[in-house]
């Protein structure tokens, strides 16, 4: 397998060859992602109408395709177009070269080099045109809800989810960063409006969502306080321009297990205290807004700290989904919780231009060869990643690809 070549497609773009290696999970070999991803010979598919077909020259790694491998918690198989291809074909971030275009599509042609984001809707369904596509019923995330990710020769995308590939990035920087990134932005600057001179604690900080949380507070004038588990983690921040750091491990008695007496209830109260005011220390005020993923845990304090009126913005409950806190300091001081899932088209597309302006940089661990597919997630599965893993595909190599100065990714190790 160390021996696959899958940078020769051997047609030009505007041809699509037959068939495609492709890293493809199936239904009877779900478990762990070293034996449920195995490489296979799959046709190529064919662009409908307002479809894309994009040679695939860096992809993405990020934890949904575990959880597809795993089948937990629940197996793809009925969502999207699983029932009709019976395969799943994961991958929900790449960089790659426009090779065909379907029926209506005009603004795309051969030869374009694009990123792609992950949101797919049917332009069918009303929300679409005047609400937002997060809001339809046919909303899926492409290579995780939908077959024909990007772990594959070639991907099928709907036109829509195309956005210019940044010149100032090679091809496996620009494929790490689109899930999380459009993430962070849309629940700081569409969910909560961020402005010059607001006050934010990001949980998590120098994770995937943190690090780009993180530099679009310092873009913005916002003030951070980042919670991280380490002091390279800090440094980290630093680097990125956070106003200051929290080591969480000198908090532990705040965290949220469950199970508490009142007795240990009141003694993670008086702690989740202790921290807010740590937090305050650095920001000279209390947080207006709470950056929220980790969940269960983190959740009572990040209700307690925030400011009367601010916003607890969440789009993740890592710790766990069931979250309880006393929501008195809620109702008594008007704060607001507001749930977030991706980002729309044109939230991707504004974010996209920071990153080709040089104001926002990816932050990258590893880039892997397409035949290691399967062994990134099992180290995802297995927590022993350090942050973003690229996968060359079409790219021959670690560096290409980039047609226009800047600084690039900052290759950091930022995992658990
Ligand atoms: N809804 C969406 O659209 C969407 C999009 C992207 C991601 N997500 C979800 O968001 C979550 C985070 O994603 P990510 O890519 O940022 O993951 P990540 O790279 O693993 O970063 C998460 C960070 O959270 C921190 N953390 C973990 N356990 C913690 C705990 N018990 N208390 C406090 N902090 C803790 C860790 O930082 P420290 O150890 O340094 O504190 C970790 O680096 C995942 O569940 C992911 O599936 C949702």
């Amino acid at each position: 397998m160390a021996t696959l070549d899958v940078t020769d497609v051997n047609v030009e773009p505007g041809t699509l060859p037959e068939k495609m290696a492709a890293w493809v999970i199936r239904e009877e070999r779900e478990g762990e992602p070293k034996d449920a991803f195995q490489i296979e010979e799959i046709e190529v598919p064919h662009p409908g109408a307002f479809e894309v077909i994009v040679r695939v020259m860096a992809a993405g790694v990020n934890y949904n395709n575990v959880w597809a491998a795993l089948g937990q918690p629940v197996g793809v198989w009925r969502y999207g177009d699983h029932p009709e291809y019976g395969h799943h074909i994961g991958g929900s971030d790449a960089s790659g070269i426009v090779w065909a275009v379907g029926e209506g599509v005009t603004k795309w042609k051969p030869g374009d080099e694009v990123v792609i984001h992950c949101n797919q809707a049917s332009y069918e369904d009303i929300e679409v045109h005047g609400l937002d596509p997060l809001a339809a019923p046919s909303q899926r995330i492409w290579g995780y809800e939908t077959t024909w990710g990007s772990f594959a020769q070639f991907t099928k995308v709907q036109a829509q989810q195309l956005i210019p590939k940044p010149h100032n990035l090679t091809w496996e920087e620009a494929a790490s960063y689109g899930l999380v990134y459009f993430t962070a932005y849309r629940m700081l600057i569409t969910q909560c409006n961020m402005q010059a001179g607001d006050k934010v604690l990001i949980w998590g900080a120098a994770g995937g969502l943190g690090v780009f949380a993180t530099q679009l507070c310092k873009i913005t004038g916002a003030e951070a306080v980042g919670v991280v588990s380490s002091p390279e983690k800090g440094k980290l921040l630093e680097e990125l321009g956070i106003t200051g750091w929290i080591d969480r491990n000198e908090y532990k008695g705040m965290m949220r297990t469950g199970d508490e007496n009142p007795e240990q209830e009141k003694a993670r109260f008086k702690e989740s205290r202790r921290f807010g005011k740590a937090v305050k220390e650095i920001l000279g005020d209390d947080p207006n807004i709470v950056f929220e993923h980790v969940g269960q845990a983190t959740f009572p304090t990040s209700v307690l700290t925030v400011k009367p009126f601010g916003k607890v913005v969440i789009c993740a409950g890592t710790t766990g989904y069931n979250l309880d806190f006393d929501v008195r300091y809620l109702w008594m001081r008007q704060k607001q919780i507001i749930g977030s899932h991706f980002a729309n088209a044109y939230e991707c597309y504004r974010a996209n231009e920071l990153i080709e302006q040089n104001l926002i940089r990816p932050v990258l661990w590893r880039t892997m060869g397409f035949d290691e597919v399967g062994e990134a997630h099992q180290l995802m599965r297995d927590n022993k990643h350090l942050g973003k893993i690229s996968i060359l595909v079409g790219a021959k190599e670690a560096g290409e690809g980039k047609t226009a100065e800047g600084p690039g990714a900052i290759y950091a190790e930022v995992g658990n």
